[in-house]
């Protein structure tokens, strides 16, 4: 199910989650701002998450178990999951890492609280990618566009 609820009314973590997809054992939230169409997901459970159609997440096409699990794999954190079954939540990391991506953004992972001037909450998230290429329109995350402007890191 596509949900076009307003915000309030998803119950969810991250105020910028646009669409929500459900059944009785999970919901999965999708945040389009932070999707750089990394892949992970279609890639992962290609029955599951269909890009090309519209909802584009067929939650019934896969277990609450196999969707988590490539849920946790996106690396921007577009992608969430709330297990309604009783199954595990994602859990919060112990240690932070850093991933630099040859060309690209860099993955943060673990328990990751971001905050900007006047130590306002931008975001606090378990995965986030941050744009070291300069030319995001969504900073400090990536928004994909070191593939438009061709981001050549030499590394
Ligand atoms: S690194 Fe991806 S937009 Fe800058």
């Amino acid at each position: 199910m596509e949900n076009e609820s307003s915000e309030e009314s998803l119950g969810r973590k991250h105020p910028g989650v646009e669409r929500e997809y459900r059944n009785s054992e999970i919901a999965v939230y999708w945040e389009p701002k932070l999707c750089t169409h990394v892949g992970n997901c279609f890639r992962g459970l290609p029955l599951v998450f269909q890009p090309q159609v519209r909802p584009w997440v067929l939650v019934n096409a896969g277990s609450a178990e196999d969707i988590a699990r490539v849920v946790m794999t996106c690396p921007t954190g577009a992608l969430h999951f709330e297990r309604l079954d009783g199954g595990e939540q994602e859990p919060e990391p112990d240690e932070t890492t850093v991933k630099v991506q040859v060309n690209g953004p860099l993955y943060l992972r673990g328990k990751v609280r971001i905050v900007g001037p006047g130590n306002h909450l931008i975001r606090e998230d378990t995965r986030v990618a941050l744009c070291r290429c300069g030319h995001s329109n969504n900073k400090p995350f990536c928004d994909g566009s070191h593939f438009r402007v061709k981001f050549d890191t030499q590394v």
